[in-house]
């Protein structure tokens, strides 16, 4: 049986001015699958991703999620179909805990809201307390290290554990898709190995989830991803297994002077 893509892009387009960022980009990406987008800086990778969370309105094409076209709709109303994200740079609320950090993650498709519900302690005990205790087995899934630090501020996290806390935040949300942008940057050897698996145990207890990647580190887009898309000048310019993508003329092409594609 095959089963109709996850999340389908069909020309998907956008100019700012003269300057077309992401160029007729067609993209089909199945259930319970981690796709990695590699490309040069500039390529278009996270303005594809800002497309596809709905905060930039394409100038051509669609994008498709479970056979519905999910295109004109606003960026929450995308969240609560099942798209979660991260950011390049990190976003958490620095003065607040580690556990209401994953727990604002669930506003997409809590009654209250969980943001009223933080501000508002009184609307709605029972969901924010129904909301912790999820909270706290998603951190605990995450990492048991994080969860025992549940209480303590984000903001004296370390870039690692700000990652993983992104990740359970996005979790939060009970998406059927995560986008993680770039979220290797600023880490070293080992952090970089504890976020493959991670990811790979996300991927393991949530079957059909899938995580559509940006990355530069060239040893996790060589382990981690079942296939890679590689962008330049807004373009997808090749697709399928990263042994075999990367030997191809045109990526090469694409990253002359970068050296990533060629050491890896
Ligand atoms: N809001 C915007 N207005 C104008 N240009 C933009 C905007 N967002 C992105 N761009 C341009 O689109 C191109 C792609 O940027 P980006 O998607 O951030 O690249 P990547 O993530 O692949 O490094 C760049 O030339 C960037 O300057
Ligand atoms: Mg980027």
């Amino acid at each position: 049986m095959t089963k109709a893509p996850l999340l389908s892009l069909r020309g998907l387009g956008i100019r700012f001015g003269g300057l077309v960022a992401v160029d007729e980009v067609n993209l089909d990406l199945p259930h319970g699958h981690i796709t990695c987008i590699i490309g040069p800086n500039g390529a278009g990778k996270s303005t594809l991703f800002n497309l596809i969370t709905g905060i930039y309105k394409p100038t051509s094409g669609q994008v498709v999620l479970n056979g519905e076209t999910i295109t004109a709709l606003a960026p929450h109303k995308i969240a609560a179909k099942g798209i979660a994200r991260t950011f390049q740079s990190s976003r958490l609320f620095e003065d607040l805990s580690i556990l209401d950090n994953v727990i604002i993650g669930m506003h997409a498709r809590t009654k209250t809201g969980v943001l009223t519900a933080l501000l508002l302690p009184w609307i709605s005990r029972r969901e924010l307390e129904a909301c912790a205790t999820e909270a706290g087995d998603i951190l605990n899934r995450i990492s048991p290290e994080l969860y025992a630090r549940r209480y303590e501020p984000a903001g004296i996290l370390p870039q690692a554990d700000r990652r993983r806390l992104e990740i359970a935040r996005a979790l939060a949300s009970h998406p059927k898709l995560i986008l993680l942008d770039e979220p290797s940057s600023g880490m070293d050897d080992r952090d970089t190995a504890g976020l493959m698996a991670d990811i790979r145990r996300v991927m393991a207890d949530t079957p059909g989830l899938s995580f559509l990647i940006i990355e530069h580190d060239m040893r996790l887009v060589a382990e981690l991803p079942d296939d890679v898309i590689v962008i330049d000048y807004g373009k997808k310019i090749a697709e399928g297994d990263f042994a075999e993508v990367r030997l191809l003329p045109r990526v090469q092409q694409a990253y002359l002077g970068q050296k990533a594609v060629e050491n890896a």
